[in-house]
């Protein structure tokens, strides 16, 4: 796992936009993985900017998103499809047909997630996939405890998050109860994984997946395990962890033709 620290989390968002730039040139047919909620915004707009100047083109590419409100009207401003829509398919000009968000609204929502890993695996894989991380340490959301080895599946909000993404909604009371998100063997199945986390509300979380051990109740603690995990900090989700120093270290010693920012 390679942790980089950086000064604020504009540069979060500017080096996790680079990574992202890397494997797109790296691979022939790129497929992302795209988080919402505030983390990931800052990457979005660094992509953008590469886009307006012409450096990245994205218009071919596929992309999965990770998550769905379940119980969420399709149109809703908050539903994942609106917040995909707004913030990554139209600024990075890419093609609707081929931006993916779970479909939360489904009749029969087994059919639906079994038909995402589908979709998923037809396009190849996912290249990188871009992950915030919740206060309780979910990734998508799979919730604490939640299988290691789980697919893309309906799950029950933990109330933390419930409380968390209140401030997305009026009330409380407004926030879903169910979700519709990829599973933490999906997400293990991506060529690369990059976690982004900005501000020290994030710094438990973020100690426990890197430095804590591989639990199910730390459900990002799984991507220890995965070959080629970034993960990069402002100095606030940084302050929990013991090996800060070294992290810094080697970032600063990293070989010219391994850097991507
Ligand atoms: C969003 C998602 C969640 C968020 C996490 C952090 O698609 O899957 O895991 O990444 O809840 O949310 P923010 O970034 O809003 O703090």
């Amino acid at each position: 796992m390679e942790v980089i620290i950086c000064p604020d989390a504009d540069e979060v968002g500017r080096v996790a936009a680079a990574k992202v730039a890397r494997v797109c040139a790296d691979e022939e047919r790129p497929v992302l993985g795209l988080a919402t909620g505030s983390s990931p915004l800052a990457i979005y707009a660094h992509l953008a900017a590469k886009v307006e100047a012409g450096e990245l083109d994205l218009s071919a590419v596929d992309a999965f998103a990770l998550d769905e409100y379940v119980g969420l009207d399709r149109n809703h401003p908050e539903s994942y499809a609106s917040v995909i829509a707004r913030t990554v398919t139209e600024p990075l000009r890419m093609d609707p047909a081929r931006v993916h968000v779970p479909d939360g609204a489904a009749e029969d929502i087994e059919a639906a997630a079994e038909a995402y890993e589908r979709a998923i695996s037809e396009a190849g894989g996912v290249s990188v996939q871009i992950l915030g991380i919740g206060t309780n340490g979910h990734i998508g959301f799979n919730e604490p405890t939640s299988s290691f080895s789980s697919r893309t599946r309906i799950k029950t909000l933990a109330e933390r998050t419930r409380l968390d993404n209140q401030r997305f909604f009026s009330s409380l009371e407004e926030v879903p109860t169910h979700c519709l998100t990829q599973g933490l063997g999906t997400i293990m199945d991506a060529r690369h994984v990059l976690l982004v986390a900005q501000g020290a509300a994030k710094a438990d979380a973020v100690a426990a997946t890197v430095e804590g051990p591989v639990s199910a109740v730390c459900p990002a603690s799984i991507l220890q395990h995965h070959r080629r995990a970034t993960v990069v900090l402002d100095e606030a989700a940084a302050s929990g962890l013991r090996l800060r120093g070294y992290y810094q270290h080697v970032y600063a010693h990293k070989p010219g033709w391994q850097r991507f920012a």
